[in-house]
């Protein structure tokens, strides 16, 4: 009866691993990512989206979501709108994020931002995620 479990708790365990492959997007990365970025000809309000995001964003997420040692890149495929919808940008920046799918730290809330200026940086963001085919 063990004999015949074992096959089966291989298959059980090739399941897992290949549930864990799948879900790679949600898995905890351990060291910092810094991933190369081509920024596309902007759109006039994703260039607005650019200067905020220089000025309150890229100190971590690196310059045009790059990534750096204090932030993860946005360019990458677990921020792809499907898996981060706009809200879940809208909502870092007002409240911050605690860490879970990186090894930085909780992102604390960016407050001088105001909810008004949210978008424009989504915007950016959005037209960079395009540019190097994340969507
Ligand atoms: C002090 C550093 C810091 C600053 C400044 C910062 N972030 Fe973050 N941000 C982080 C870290 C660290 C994470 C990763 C948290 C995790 O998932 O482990 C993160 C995660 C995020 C996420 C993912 C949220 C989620 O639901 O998983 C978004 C979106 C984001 N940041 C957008 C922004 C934007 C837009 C700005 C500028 C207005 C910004 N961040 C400024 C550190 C920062």
């Amino acid at each position: 009866m063990a004999d015949m479990n074992k096959p089966l708790a291989g298959a059980a365990l090739a399941g897992i691993a290949a549930v864990a492959v799948w879900t790679g997007v949600s898995a905890q990365s351990t060291a910092p990512l810094i991933v190369e970025v081509a920024e596309p000809r902007l759109s006039e309000a994703a260039a607005e989206g650019k200067t905020l995001f220089d000025t309150n964003c890229a100190a971590c997420h690196g310059a045009s979501g790059s990534g750096s040692d204090q932030g993860p890149p946005l360019i990458h495929r677990i921020y792809v709108s499907s898996h981060h919808g706009d809200m879940s940008f809208y909502m870092a920046v007002r409240q911050g994020t605690p860490a879970h799918h990186w090894s930085f730290g909780d992102m604390p809330a960016q407050p001088q931002v105001s909810p008004g200026d949210i978008p424009a940086i989504i915007l950016y963001i959005r037209e960079v995620q395009a540019e190097n085919g994340i969507r």
